[in-house]
């Protein structure tokens, strides 16, 4: 944990990527089709994805998450001399539509629940597949709004997408806890002025943009840390 909290706030959204849903393990369906490139190709096809919303994004050329998603999959196997066939295609976007969520978040988003606290998505992905994501993590009735860049076409960092969480909750952004796994998206909710959680789980380094998170933590844990039980 890094500083105290400013304001309290009074809801939270979530990025779901990595956060959430826990990307990193495609790379395990990867290695069975490609063994010792699992997590290579896995790793890669993560940064091309975010890479290809940035630049549709910035260009004025949106399209879905998933198209996108695609895309990434496709150059980071090219990249890597990988054999991608329409089969070995197929099982990693399937294995993509089906994430696992981290093993905590349940227990997180009930606890959430129970203090009486509204917790949301705010995401890159499109509504139809954050509605599977979602759907096959269980977490249907825990999660309220489902809140995604495809309303604006456009991506993360750009201050129309996270403009749609104070739109929504009707609350000033320094009032919902924006929580990424994301360093970059936690640093563009804080420019927003959202109050915001990085959750650090690969311990990486800070973003070196002279700028940080409200807090920084572990696990998504670390999030009930804003909202004292008593
Ligand atoms: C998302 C990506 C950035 O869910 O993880 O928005």
């Amino acid at each position: 944990m890094s500083k105290a909290t400013p304001v309290q706030p009074e809801a939270v959204l979530f990025d779901a990527y990595g956060t959430l849903f826990d990307v990193y393990s495609v790379g395990l369906a990867a290695e069975q089709l490609f063994a010792g490139q699992g997590q290579a190709l896995a790793s890669l096809w993560r940064d091309k994805q975010i890479d290809y919303t940035r630049l549709c994004s910035m260009s004025g050329r949106y399209r879905p998450f998933w198209e996108l998603t695609l895309a990434g999959l496709r150059f980071a196997a090219q990249q890597l001399k990988l054999p991608l066939n329409r089969e070995s295609e197929d099982r990693l976007m399937n294995q993509y539509r089906h994430l696992s969520a981290f093993p905590e978040n349940r227990e997180v988003l009930q606890a959430l629940q129970a203090r009486g606290i509204r917790a949301g998505i705010l995401s890159n992905g499109d509504p139809d597949m954050l509605a599977v994501a979602i759907k096959s993590a269980g977490f249907a009735d825990l999660i309220d709004p489902v809140l995604s860049a495809h309303s604006v076409r456009r991506f993360k960092t750009d201050p129309a997408v996270y403009a749609l969480g104070p739109d929504a909750l009707g609350l000033p952004a320094r009032k919902i806890l924006f929580v990424s796994s994301n360093g970059w998206d936690a640093i563009g909710a804080t420019w927003f002025g959202h109050t915001t959680l990085w959750v650090n789980r690969t311990g990486g380094p800070l973003e070196q943009l002279d700028t940080g998170p409200t807090r920084i933590g572990s696990s998504l844990r670390d999030v009930l840390s804003f909202f004292p039980s008593h």
